[in-house]
């Protein structure tokens, strides 16, 4: 018996629980208290320091605990945030649902393909708001990208190149361990889930971006952002193929992922747009900023490069000139190539307005604007419409299917496919 699915009133207060209070856990309470009427109530974790700073941060008034499932047992929270490594995500979402919360779970949606349908499964039964954490698809940039590539304004799309880029110790995962990490303060076993068993080792927990048993790797962190903005922009259900390759090249501390990584993928036409290629990069050892993050959407008549907060429209005008080969043909032969070639496209004589025709275009959103706090404020406006967020669970598992086929295909050394219709992939 499913609780009863309540509206809850504009001025309602909406009470909000965090799973998983650690770099993105605590970033995403803070946007979300940001958001008017929202309040915290309680906050769950494995390492007793995080619960320890969240009384420092927000009182002793906070109920903590290890175990979420103290949490979702609480008919006071009307919502969960689940910040916590990919490997609990499916589960907890799960759980979360069919206690009757609504649920915001970081991205990737789910650690493995098989976890998908089940998480959307309980999202149609349970009728509850579920959004994934790619806060990306909520920017002002992606909308206006999704405006101007369907207003044509690059033409007809035929390629995009995406890449996250990162040159930091930091940005390669080696997050900081606390000195006072033990069994006595950590739940080992908690943490380790249904992942296979192992001794007590903190490194695997503070750094668990860099195993395979509860990370997804650079595909399933950093490729499903940009699959997620992709497909935000295109209106595109997803790849149909997908071949990676890369290494690990520069990050050798016992980590089982790569750092480099490049994917491409086959976008098949579809009713709105055509079939176009898509190339991913991330390199983790990049040698330029802390961080680059960018789109190159490529049309038969412009260029579109998309930044965290802006936008550039390149318009490339079509050229269309005989070429030069035209003057290793017999001249008979040229002259009636000419004749005919003039006769379809008269020759344009250049105009003083044309030295430097307007080519580009750059668009921002308003100062101030914050797409990750946007898409907090997207979700709390869900859980009081019961209106679906636009980054539900299929929304979510087309973009986490196609990263998990790049890891797929990077492990395994083969080309994978990806059924975006029945949404399985081999
Ligand atoms: N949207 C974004 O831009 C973005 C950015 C960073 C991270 N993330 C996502 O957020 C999630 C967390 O990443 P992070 O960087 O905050 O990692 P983190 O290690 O800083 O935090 C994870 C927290 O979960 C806790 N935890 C582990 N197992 C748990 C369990 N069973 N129950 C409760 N708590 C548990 C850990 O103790 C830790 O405090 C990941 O899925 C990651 O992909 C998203």
């Amino acid at each position: 018996m499913q609780p009863p699915l309540q509206k809850i009133a504009a001025n309602d207060r909406i009470r909000i629980a965090t799973i998983g209070h650690g770099g993105m856990g605590s970033g995403d309470t803070r946007y979300a208290l940001s958001v008017p009427g929202v309040e915290l109530a309680a906050v769950c974790d494995i390492y007793d320091g995080r619960l320890t700073r969240v009384k420092e941060l927000y009182g002793s008034q906070i109920f903590t605990t290890r175990d979420y499932r103290e949490v979702l047992a609480r008919k006071d929270i009307d919502a969960v945030i689940i910040a916590t490594p990919d490997h609990w995500h499916s589960t907890i979402s799960i759980d979360a649902m069919q206690a009757g919360k609504d649920v915001y779970c970081e991205k990737p949606m789910v650690h493995a393909i098989s976890e998908g349908k089940a998480v959307i499964d309980a999202q149609e039964r349970t009728g509850r708001m579920f959004q994934v954490g790619s806060q990306y698809v909520t920017s002002l940039v992606y909308r206006k990208a999704n405006q101007l590539v369907s207003e044509g304004a690059i033409g007809t799309l035929n390629m995009v190149e995406a890449w996250l880029d990162r040159n930091t110790a930091i940005g390669a995962w080696e997050y900081s361990i606390p000195p006072d990490a033990t069994p006595a303060t950590v739940d080992w076993d908690r943490f380790i889930g249904s992942a296979p068993k192992r001794p007590f080792e903190p490194v695997r927990l503070f750094r668990w971006r860099n195993y395979q048993d509860y990370g997804t790797g650079v595909a399933g962190d950093l490729f499903v952002h940009l699959l997620s903005g992709l497909h935000t922009v295109t209106g595109s259900m997803g790849p149909e193929r997908i071949i990676s390759t890369g290494g690990l090249r520069y990050w050798k501390d016992g980590r089982d992922v790569p750092d480099v990584m490049l994917a491409m993928l086959d976008y098949p036409k579809q009713q709105a747009h055509p079939e176009f290629s898509l190339m991913l990069r991330v390199n983790f050892k990049s040698g330029v900023a802390q961080e680059q993050f960018g789109f190159r959407f490529i049309g038969s008549e412009g260029v579109m490069d998309t930044s965290m907060s802006s936008l550039t429209l390149h318009k490339t005008p079509q050229e269309i000139e005989p070429g030069y080969t035209i003057t290793t043909f017999p001249k008979a032969v040229q002259e009636t190539f000419l004749r005919e070639y003039r006769s379809k496209y008269p020759a344009v004589p250049p105009t003083a307005d044309g030295i430097r025709p307007e080519s580009s275009q750059t668009f921002a959103p308003p100062p101030g604007y914050d797409a990750h706090r946007e898409h907090h404020r997207v979700f709390y406006e869900a859980v009081r419409s019961r209106k679906r967020p636009f980054e539900d669970a299929v929304f979510g598992f087309r973009a986490a299917g196609p990263a998990l086929l790049s890891n797929t295909s990077y492990f395994e050394k083969r080309i994978c496919r990806w059924d975006r219709e029945q949404l399985v992939g081999v």
